[in-house]
């Protein structure tokens, strides 16, 4: 809007917002104690976007004149640019985000200013507003996995032979290609994109017109608003529509299986930066020192990820509870869906982001990972498989295998250093064939098949990746 358009009124300091009905007013305690404002001022574009779909509504269905939309956009617009400039005064005394634009609305054009509510209740307001913020940032949150996702995939097109120790129990089970290792958080960082995507259409729905939360006497037109706002269709419920936040639970629900894998993996890097695995190494720049130890440096970024992951499940918690026993409909509890809200949103979007940029500065030690496969007999298993295919049951070749390994654990040797008439002491099917198999890169290759560790699979499963992302 232009400056000289710009409409002044003073900011009123004296508020009485429940008029005649009251005797005294709130105590100051209660009064800070029943606010928002401080948190749900965030939601204000929503709420301006939410008031002018309405507002267009109105003056459609002849609720409200041509003359008091006019003003009521041409006020909004101002608002928003007050509050986007800093200069929007936010009193607590109105409690919240709505009350607070909806008195400056009426402060700078009046009358009209008092129609904009009509048809409408703070109730279907700031589920409206929730809603639109919500998806917003589901928005948001699946852009900024997709960037995790394509350094997963960075990382992982580089280590498609390289080998490493996979584990089961934390003890060496069978060689893995890292590469593989990495493709498995893609996998989880998928399904949870699907998960956001299918929680986002039951977010993008329009609660406006259930008001209070019976519904409105007035001639109003749901669909319009919804169509203008972008949303698939109303909530068919007016009492559903003002009262329930599964749309919420849900999401936090999805942001705890984010922050569950984030954190999985962030525990998976904290132990491969510990020396005596030594498999990588991450950026300085994600590192912290210590005050008292000059030698040490410190995983800080993923084991905050791994602390973070407590406080995400927690806001799912606290929401849970905070509906299990909420009759219907509105009830002021729902005021506090929104600190748990707003903070697992921020904590996921500076998680998400932080970690595209970690993984593109970890360094491997492919050398320390192929030493860790070759102790603890990774490819025992294949031994076994060998025997099986020259016919022995599987049971019978996981003893003789077990034998073996005893054999060479005994020796200090890997199964691949025992000569062959070594290993043919515990079967005669063994023959010059089995050093091919007893190798880390034979074990590896021979896994080839959908979802498998063999280098060309995971090629494979790369190449499909990079076409889904794109
Ligand atoms: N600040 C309130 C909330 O966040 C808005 C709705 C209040 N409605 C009411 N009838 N007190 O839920």
């Amino acid at each position: 809007m232009a400056a000289s358009k710009k409409i002044s009124a003073p900011v009123e300091k004296k508020i009485n917002t429940w008029s005649g009905r009251f005797s005294e007013p709130v105590s100051q305690l209660v009064q800070r104690y029943t606010a928002s404002v401080s948190f749900d001022r965030r939601l204000a574009e929503y709420d301006i976007q939410g008031s002018l779909a309405h507002a267009r509504m109105l003056a459609a269905t002849d609720i409200i004149g041509a003359d008091d939309l006019a003003a009521i956009q041409l006020g909004l617009d101002q608002i928003r640019e007050e509050i986007r400039s800093g200069e929007f005064v936010w009193l607590l005394e109105l409690e919240d985000v709505h009350l607070n634009i909806e008195k400056r609305l009426t402060a700078l054009i009046g009358d009209a200013g008092k129609r904009l509510h009509t048809a409408r209740s703070r109730n279907d307001q700031v589920a409206t507003d929730i809603r639109l913020y919500l998806r917003a940032s589901i928005d948001d949150i699946v852009s900024l996995i997709h960037a995790m996702q394509q350094a997963l995939l960075d990382l992982a097109e580089k280590h498609t032979d390289t080998v490493m120790p996979g584990f089961t129990h934390l003890q060496v089970a069978q060689p893995v290609v890292f590469g593989h290792h990495l493709m498995a958080y893609f996998e989880m960082l998928k399904r949870d994109v699907e998960r956001l995507s299918d929680c986002r259409r039951r977010v993008n729905r329009l609660p406006l017109g259930a008001a209070a939360l019976a519904g409105t006497s007035y001639p109003i037109d749901r669909d319009r608003v919804a169509q203008e706002l972008g949303f698939d269709g109303v909530c068919e419920n007016s009492l559903d529509a003002v009262s329930d936040r599964d749309f919420a639970i849900e999401f936090c629900a999805a942001a705890a299986l984010i922050m569950t894998h984030l954190s999985r993996l962030s525990e998976e890097l904290i132990l491969w930066m510990n020396p005596s695995f030594g498999f990588i190494d991450l950026a300085d720049r994600f590192c912290t020192g210590s005050s008292i130890m000059p030698q040490k440096k410190n995983p800080d970024v993923p084991e905050l990820v791994r602390g973070k992951t407590g406080r995400v499940n927690g806001h799912l918690v606290a929401l849970l509870t905070l509906m299990k026993a909420q009759p219907l409909a509105y009830n002021k509890d729902n005021q506090e869906d929104k600190e748990p809200l707003f903070d697992t949103v921020d904590t996921l979007i500076d998680t998400l982001r932080i970690y595209a940029d970690m993984l593109t500065g970890v360094r491997v030690n492919r050398e320390a990972m192929y030493k860790a496969a070759m102790r603890g007999y990774a490819t025992a298993t294949d031994l076994a498989d060998y025997l099986t295919k020259k016919g022995l049951p599987f049971r019978e070749a996981h003893e003789t295998v077990a034998q073996a390994v005893r054999f060479a654990d005994d020796s200090g040797r890997d199964l691949s250093a025992l000569t062959l008439p070594e290993l043919q002491q515990f079967s005669p099917l063994i023959a010059n064939d089995i050093f091919a198999v007893l190798t880390l890169e034979g074990s590896v290759s021979s896994r080839n098949h959908i979802g498998g560790t063999a280098p060309a699979q995971v090629s494979a499963a790369i190449a499909r990746a990079r076409k889904c992302l794109s």
